[in-house]
């Protein structure tokens, strides 16, 4: 019997990591329009980025064709289109994909020329009001998984 529970609950397991695994989302950038100097300025990525419900885990897509970077920068390096305090490398190859950690806020900009000033700039920022988050998702299965593998 004891095998069988240790089958029962690995099953459980793959079952709760798929599900997490199902919950990081990819995000692209500008959707169609891409990462460019857009149109109308930076309301582009605003409403893009109002549009969207990023959370830890979830991936960022960058892509772009002609001539731009994605430079990651702080808050200061952002209002002021300053690329000089970068946090990082600047990547200048599309797709660049980046991991979303934390709710922190994260900047990005173009570092060409100035199109950041023309609106090649987005704030992306996780919510925290999730109303179940992975970790806390996990702990529910490991929870029902125990109580489940007890009544084998
Ligand atoms: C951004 O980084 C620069 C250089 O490290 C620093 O002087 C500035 O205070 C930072 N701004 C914010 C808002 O963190
Ligand atoms: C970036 O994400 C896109 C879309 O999910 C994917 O097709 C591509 O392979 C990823 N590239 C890298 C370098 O991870
Ligand atoms: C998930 O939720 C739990 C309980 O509400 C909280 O303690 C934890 O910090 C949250 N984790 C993340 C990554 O938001």
């Amino acid at each position: 019997m004891a095998s069988q529970k240790m089958v029962l609950f690995g099953y459980l397991m793959v079952a709760a990591a798929l599900l997490i695994g199902a919950t990081a989302d990819t995000h692209t950038v500008g959707n169609s329009l891409g990462w460019t100097v857009p149109p109308a300025g930076s309301v582009a990525y605003k409403t893009w980025a109002g549009t969207r419900d990023f959370a830890a885990g979830d991936t960022v897509v960058f892509q772009w064709s002609n001539t731009h970077t994605v430079a990651q920068v702080n808050q200061s390096g952002y209002d002021a289109c300053s690329a000089t305090n970068a946090i990082g490398e600047i990547h200048t190859s599309s797709p660049y994909n980046f991991t979303i950690a934390s709710t922190d806020p994260y900047y990005f900009i173009c570092s060409i020329d100035n199109h950041c000033k023309l609106g090649m700039k987005v704030k992306i920022q996780a919510g925290a009001a999730s109303s179940l988050n992975a970790s806390a998702f996990f702990t529910i299965l490991v929870a029902l998984a125990t109580y489940f593998s007890s009544l084998v």
